[in-house]
């Protein structure tokens, strides 16, 4: 059987966690392949609403198997607290949770030196969640990390203690942070006492047995392909490749095993923290999209900035990922627009281009826009394509002629029950 991909194709915040709680019921088990809590994935069903960073989407479906693949970064803090949340909810988890033991630790030292980098850069700083992210995978890639598997070693404390020292030399580089190391140190292993309560499994064997068994797998992404380390929006990025390539590292599984590629935008487009936005929205009209929108970080709280939906990035990140079908979410956020508007090409240096240019950071270059007739009508909650209002079917029909890919569900709002299959 092949592992069906989900990722977002802007700079996160898609609707990924939804449309994963919407989809689990087709497959056997759900995997996350990389990043780690500095995501945030919110399912909204039965009245309740659940942020999930560490966890994969699948958890509240109860037939499903759920795998934190060896491509993730865990902070034993973030995802006890998790948990909690599903002990609350009578969630159990307890036979359907597993931990590849290759994943890499966030430590307390991660977040000390996260916040003081970003601290350090001033006016340049990239908007890290401050989750640690950035050093554990440096720590990863340089050769020094510690992995879940380490838990089980006799020798576990003294490599944390030789790390950590490590650590607090390289954060004299930087000017001081508020950190109180210690309170965060006595949190971190309770939390990771918890955490071994986890079966550990080395995860690439377990997930090839589960494809040679004819199990149905979906891997769900986290981040956007534009926070992607090596295509992203370089230097604002995330420090995972969040694109498809980073299910076959991620995970352990080979690229022919790869089936359809599920893409998902926002019909109009956001992102939190610093880099370039070329269709941002400055004036009245961002503003409206974040609150019609409920535009706020699912993680740190902070606006998310709003802009047009960008068709120039989306071919470049649907190309990147070979993505088989489109998935377009918060339609219902364009319900009060007479006109609506997608950026088709860009004028670079004057010159007109339709492909995405090398650095958006620098380049000079800005958005040409097309226009498309709104719906101006309320498409909250409907979930049949018979009830959407032509212009909103003709908007998924541009997409589809503009980006070369069909749009296989259209979400009109947060609940598992909003959105239209098609
Ligand atoms: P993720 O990180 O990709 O899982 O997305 P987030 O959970 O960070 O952000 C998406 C936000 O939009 C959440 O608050 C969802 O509840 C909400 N959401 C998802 N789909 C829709 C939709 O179709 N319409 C509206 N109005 N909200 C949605
Ligand atoms: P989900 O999975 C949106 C952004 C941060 C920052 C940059 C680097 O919910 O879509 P990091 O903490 O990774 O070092 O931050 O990436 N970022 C996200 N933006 N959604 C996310 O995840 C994000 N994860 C990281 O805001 O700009
Ligand atoms: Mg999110």
């Amino acid at each position: 059987m092949a592992v069906d991909v989900l990722l977002g194709l802007q700079w996160g915040d898609e609707g990924k966690g939804k449309i994963v709680d919407v989809l689990a019921p087709r497959y056997d088990i759900i995997a996350r392949f990389q990043g780690g809590p500095n995501a945030g994935h919110t399912l909204i069903f039965d009245g309740k609403k659940f942020v999930l960073h560490t966890i994969p989407s699948g958890i509240f479906r109860t037939e499903q198997l759920n795998l934190i693949g060896n491509g993730v970064v865990i902070d034993p803090i973030t995802l006890g607290k998790e948990l909690d949340k599903l002990d609350e909810a009578g969630v159990a988890y307890a036979e359907r949770l597993f931990v590849a033991r290759k994943a890499h630790l966030i430590l307390p030292t991660h977040r000390l030196l996260d916040a003081a980098s970003e601290n350090a850069k001033g006016k340049k700083k990239i908007g890290s969640t401050l989750k640690g992210i950035g050093p554990t995978y440096m720590d990863k890639t340089g050769r020094n990390g510690m992995r879940v598997g380490d838990l089980e070693h006799p020798e576990f404390r003294k490599k944390y203690d030789e790390l950590k020292a490590k650590h607090l030399q390289l954060v004299t580089l930087y000017p001081e942070v508020d950190f109180d190391l210690e309170a965060e140190e006595e949190a971190w292993f309770t939390a990771v006492e918890r955490l071994r309560k986890l079966p550990f499994v080395d995860g690439e064997f377990w997930i090839n047995q589960a494809i040679n068994d004819g199990k149905k797998i979906l891997a769900e992404g986290a981040q956007g392909s534009m926070l992607d380390i090596d295509f992203g929006t370089y230097p604002f990025v995330t420090s995972s490749n969040t694109i498809t390539a980073g299910v076959c590292t991620g995970l352990g599984v080979a690229p022919q095993k790869i089936g359809e590629v599920i893409g998902i935008t926002k019909a109009y487009c956001t992102r939190v923290g610093s880099g370039p936005f070329p269709t941002e929205l400055h004036g009245e009209t961002g503003e409206f999209l974040r609150k019609e929108g409920a535009e706020f970080g699912a993680t740190t709280g902070r606006p998310r900035r709003c802009g047009w939906i960008d068709l120039v990035q989306l071919r470049y990140t649907i190309m990147l990922n070979g993505v088989t079908q489109l998935v377009v979410t918060k339609v219902d956020v364009l319900n009060n627009f007479e006109t609506l508007k997608a950026a088709d090409a860009y004028l670079l240096d004057g010159r007109e281009v339709s492909e995405l240019p090398y650095d958006l950071c620098n380049d000079n270059y800005e958005p040409i826009y097309s226009e498309v007739p709104g719906w101006n009508s309320d498409l909250t909650s409907v979930n049949t394509e018979a009830d959407l209002p032509q212009a909103a079917l003709d908007y998924a029909t541009y997409l589809e002629d503009r980006l070369g890919t069909r749009v296989s569900m259209i979400s009109t709002g947060p609940d598992r029950e909003e959105l239209v299959m098609r």
